[in-house]
């Protein structure tokens, strides 16, 4: 089989987005719930106008996106629009968006880059080489995620420990050295069926691609569904070696 070519998507959806709420789950989600909203709050105590929050619209950044909302917490969102974001986000972010009264800031990549990029590797170059997924993530996401954080003092993400071994050491509040910013990862400890249970809990809007088998999810091209017993990020950058599978976003250090 074409390494490229994606796994199609298991036909029975996918068990870990439904758990079974009993009274135990229920009581450590509203404790965990309840310590996110405290780093919420202190980072606009801390930072005021000068926090915001990426929002991937991932199955974390929309419970994030219900905690800030249901503490009033004045925190502006964005989102990098890569330009090849799947369909089903899309669709998600207008539900969102009329659910909560929000407008997201949309970050596109420099036309003149992708423009550039596009006519000298092609469309789909990503495949074809670590190198070349870098660049392709560079224009389309670091160089926007740049722009968003310019002139910011921290910043939010949904980013959770047990996503990867390269997220294990990550705290709920650390400094973030490529930006120099403090960066604020409320859901830090959470586990991903902590996460559903907030979801299926609140009744809140979540990614139909999740039905899917798509635990996480990028761009299109980047992006397949897992198989059963697959790690949750084994869909993204799935051709490549798991040590390079960021892209960059998240960097440690410079
Ligand atoms: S990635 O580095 O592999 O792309 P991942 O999809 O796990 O990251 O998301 C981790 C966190 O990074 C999200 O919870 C969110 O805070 C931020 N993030 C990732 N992609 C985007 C995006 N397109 N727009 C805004 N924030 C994003
Ligand atoms: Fe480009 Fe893929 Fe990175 Fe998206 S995830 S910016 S399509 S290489």
């Amino acid at each position: 089989m074409n390494t490229l070519t994606p796994l199609t998507p298991a036909p029975v959806a996918n068990p870990a987005i439904r758990p079974e709420l009993s009274d135990a789950l229920r009581t450590a989600v509203a404790e965990k719930a309840a310590a996110a909203q405290q780093h919420l709050s202190a980072a606009v105590r801390e930072f005021g106008s000068g926090v915001v929050f990426a929002n991937s619209l991932g199955a974390e950044d929309v419970v994030l996106t219900d905690l800030i909302h249901r503490a009033h917490l004045p925190i502006a969102a964005f989102l990098l629009d890569t330009g090849r974001l799947p369909a089903e986000t899309y669709t998600l972010l207008a539900e969102l968006e009329a659910r909560y009264h929000v407008r997201l800031a949309l970050y596109f990549p420099a036309a003149a880059s992708v423009e550039a990029y596009v006519r000298e590797h092609g469309i789909n170059a990503f495949h074809e080489s670590v190198e070349l997924r870098k660049a392709c993530c560079q224009v389309r996401k670091l160089e926007p995620l740049a722009r968003a954080l310019d002139g910011k003092r921290a910043w939010i993400t949904g980013l959770r420990a047990a996503q990867s071994s390269t997220r294990s050491a990550l705290a709920a509040r650390e400094h973030d050295p490529v930006h120099h910013l403090v960066k604020f990862n409320p859901l830090a400890e959470w586990s991903e069926t902590e996460v559903w249970a907030y979801i299926r809990a609140h009744d809140v809007p979540y990614n139909a691609l999740h039905e899917q088998r798509y635990p996480s999810i990028g761009c299109t091209p980047c992006t397949r569904a897992i198989t059963r017993g697959e790690d949750i990020r084994a869909g993204r950058w799935w051709w490549e070696d798991a040590t390079t599978k960021e892209c960059g976003l998240h960097a440690r250090k410079n």
